[in-house]
């Protein structure tokens, strides 16, 4: 069996705000494995931005508190000064944010940014510059040449997150962190985008954190999938698993609201109600107010994190007894 490449171990991220603490991870377990697509599915403000920024050290420092481990090819990431994180942002873990014009300097050239990215492994500039023109060739940029010489205002927002992507990809991470990497996209460039994740996958083996809101794009690109609410992680298992058998309530909810015959559509905006915030960690389901079987004991206890099968696990009393039946 191929070993973890990232673990985390009862992660949990508490943010000070006025009037206490917010808790936006409580206690979340997650794997994923070398070449490995895993899909973080959750509504607005579950906390899987925070989660990956958690990964690559990138809270906004200051106001929160974390607790847990973030175990990466063996070894916890907290443990790690904040220049030895920076050997591993890039070339180890890479990171595709929702909106790339934020994350490119608007004063030099899209080819200039990724060749820069390339440099810092110590390559000769011309083979650099041709890296690029192949990369971009890669990420099916159309006009791959002109447009490496373009500035970032001058292309699409589908043409910057290929510039992403291909930055991305210079420096061969084992891990690619995305971060809804197409919600700005229309719905083809989003397809060919998704195209170009899946395809790195195949070509450099690269694992790769997909989080989203579509609950449909999940089935065309995940090998695993994990749900979030409110900060938890409430289900998580094989793709084919979590469509075919899913457990949690939350889970069934979402798959019921997909629309019959294809699982191609489906943004998270169907169930009544909205996440809570959590101000107060005290005990019971945060799914309750919401949950249609929710019982007393929902709003007085805590339900476990308990294996249903064979890597599927739930946070759900109902999954706990009919485990102990
Ligand atoms: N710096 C911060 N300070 C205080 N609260 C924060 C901070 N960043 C995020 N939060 C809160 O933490 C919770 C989780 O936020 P997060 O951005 O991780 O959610 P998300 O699942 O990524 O949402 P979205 O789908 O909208 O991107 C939210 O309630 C959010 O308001
Ligand atoms: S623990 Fe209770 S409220 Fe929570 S999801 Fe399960 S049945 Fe619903
Ligand atoms: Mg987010």
């Amino acid at each position: 069996m191929s070993e973890d490449l990232l673990r985390l171990e009862h992660l949990s991220i508490d943010y000070k705000v006025k009037g206490g603490y917010l808790s936006a991870v409580n206690d979340v377990n997650l794997k994923i494995k070398k070449g490995e697509i895993l899909a973080v599915v959750g509504e607005s403000g579950c906390g899987k931005s925070t989660v990956a920024h958690s990964i690559m050290n990138l809270l906004p420092g200051g106001n929160e508190s974390v607790e847990g481990r973030i175990m990466f090819r063996g070894e916890n990431l907290r443990d790690y000064s904040w220049s030895e994180m920076e050997k591993i942002r890039g070339k180890h873990i890479g990171m595709i944010f929702q909106n790339p014009l934020d994350s490119l300097n608007p004063v030099y050239t899209t080819g200039d940014q990724v060749q820069e990215a390339i440099l810092m492994d110590k390559v000769d500039k011309v083979i650099a510059w041709q890296k690029v023109c192949d990369l971009f060739n890669d990420v099916k940029m159309p006009d791959a040449e002109t447009r490496a010489r373009s500035f970032p205002h001058e292309l699409s927002g589908g043409m910057r997150q290929r510039v992403m992507i291909a930055m991305m990809l210079s420096r061969e991470p084992e891990l690619l962190i995305a971060d809804e990497p197409t919600t700005a996209l229309d719905v083809t460039i989003e397809a060919q985008i998704l195209e170009i994740i899946k395809d790195l996958k195949h070509t450099h083996n690269t694992a790769i954190m997909m989080i989203t809101h579509n609950f449909g794009l999940v089935a065309e690109v995940a090998d695993k999938v994990a749900v979030m609410y409110a900060g938890e992680l409430i289900e998580y298992a094989d793709v084919f698993e979590i469509f075919e058998n899913p457990q949690h309530p939350y889970t069934k909810l979402l798959m019921k609201a997909l629309p019959r015959g294809t699982k191609k559509e489906g943004r998270l905006q169907i169930i009544d109600g909205s996440v809570p915030r959590i101000l107060d960690k005290k005990p019971g389901c945060r799914f309750a107010n919401r949950c249609p079987y929710a019982q007393e004991r929902c709003f007085n206890e805590t339900p476990r994190e308990v294996e249903v099968a064979e890597d599927h696990t739930c946070r759900c009393f109902l999954a706990e007894e009919k485990k102990e039946v």
